[in-house]
């Protein structure tokens, strides 16, 4: 193995220490906790798993949590009433509506509905909008690509001029992702399923974000030699060797971009827990913004 391994658990851990100590030092001083609603419709196992996690580190942290349950067939009205709801109260300050929503359901209008000081995923168009113009900052950024970033920080990867190529689109992490690199002044390619030559593509990557949900399809002999390789992708693969009877892996190879890279996240215990770590930064970042700090 020639590349530094980056550790995701243990730098999650690090930002989650430091929330809490900055949440028992507000609570100290007889401030309210900061408090995030989930909101769940339907019910998807990997969203309930998602959301058990984040109301999990909630309690963990010193933060209320309060999680909202809607059936699979609720109606947009409800939705978007449940949202209003907590909009209006002051014991919420970040709201994560847990995504995807039911496909009757209408997204952008959820999400646009979410006051901007309590989106602390960052979906809001007024937040993304932000985030894509020069000069201007979000109030937050999506966590999954916020916790990339902070990982090639503290890595100590230089971003300002690297070549960096995005492997897929979406909007939780690849156009967020996208967008934050630029803002940090590198040069950005984005693919996604139309592009010709990805390999070729990718081999310019001194930074590669792997965000397409394909197992292992990143192979070694795409990779720069040195570069910094972050992988979203959480995939399940057959092996017979685990109880489970499975295994997750990445949408990177890791076996063989571990000895042609300079930094690389495991999977898992690389991006994951850093989704959840940066949640609970927003949401803290929310309280002290609600509270006139
Ligand atoms: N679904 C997958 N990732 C996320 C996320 O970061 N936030 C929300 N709300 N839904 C998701």
């Amino acid at each position: 193995m020639t590349a530094q391994l980056i550790d995701g658990k243990l730098i999650a851990q690090q930002v989650r220490d430091a929330v809490a100590v900055e949440v028992a030092k507000r609570t100290a001083a007889g401030k309210p906790k900061p408090g995030l609603a989930t909101v769940l419709v339907g019910d998807r196992v990997d969203s309930a798993t998602y959301v058990a996690s984040k109301q999990k580190a909630c309690q963990e942290l010193g933060m209320d949590s309060f999680h909202n349950q809607l059936p699979g067939d609720a109606t947009q009205e409800q939705v978007e009433a449940l949202v209003k709801r907590l909009n209006a109260d002051p014991k919420v300050n970040g709201i994560l509506v847990q995504l995807p929503l039911p496909s009757h359901l209408n997204e952008e209008r959820v999400l646009q509905l979410i006051n901007i000081e309590k989106d602390v995923d960052g979906f809001s168009p007024i937040n993304i909008g932000r985030l894509a113009q020069k000069g201007r900052d979000p109030l937050f950024v999506p966590c999954t690509p916020y916790g990339c970033i902070y990982l090639l920080e503290q890595a100590g990867v230089k971003i300002e001029g690297a070549n960096a190529v995005v492997l897929g689109r979406s909007n939780i992490v690849g156009m967020p992702a996208a967008l934050l690199l630029i803002g940090k002044n590198a040069t950005v390619t984005v693919c996604h399923s139309r592009t010709r030559d990805l390999p070729g593509v990718v081999r310019q990557a001194d930074i590669l974000i792997a965000a397409i949900g394909k197992m292992e399809m990143v192979r070694g002999d795409w990779i720069k030699p040195g570069a910094a390789v972050i992988d979203v992708g959480i995939n399940s693969k057959p092996d017979a060797t685990r109880k489970s009877g499975y295994r997750l892996v990445g949408d990177v190879n890791f076996d063989e971009a571990k000895e042609v890279a300079g930094f690389i996240t495991p999977v898992p215990g690389g991006v994951g827990p850093m989704t959840i770590a940066m949640l609970m930064k927003n949401t803290l970042r929310a309280a002290q913004i609600q509270q006139g700090e």
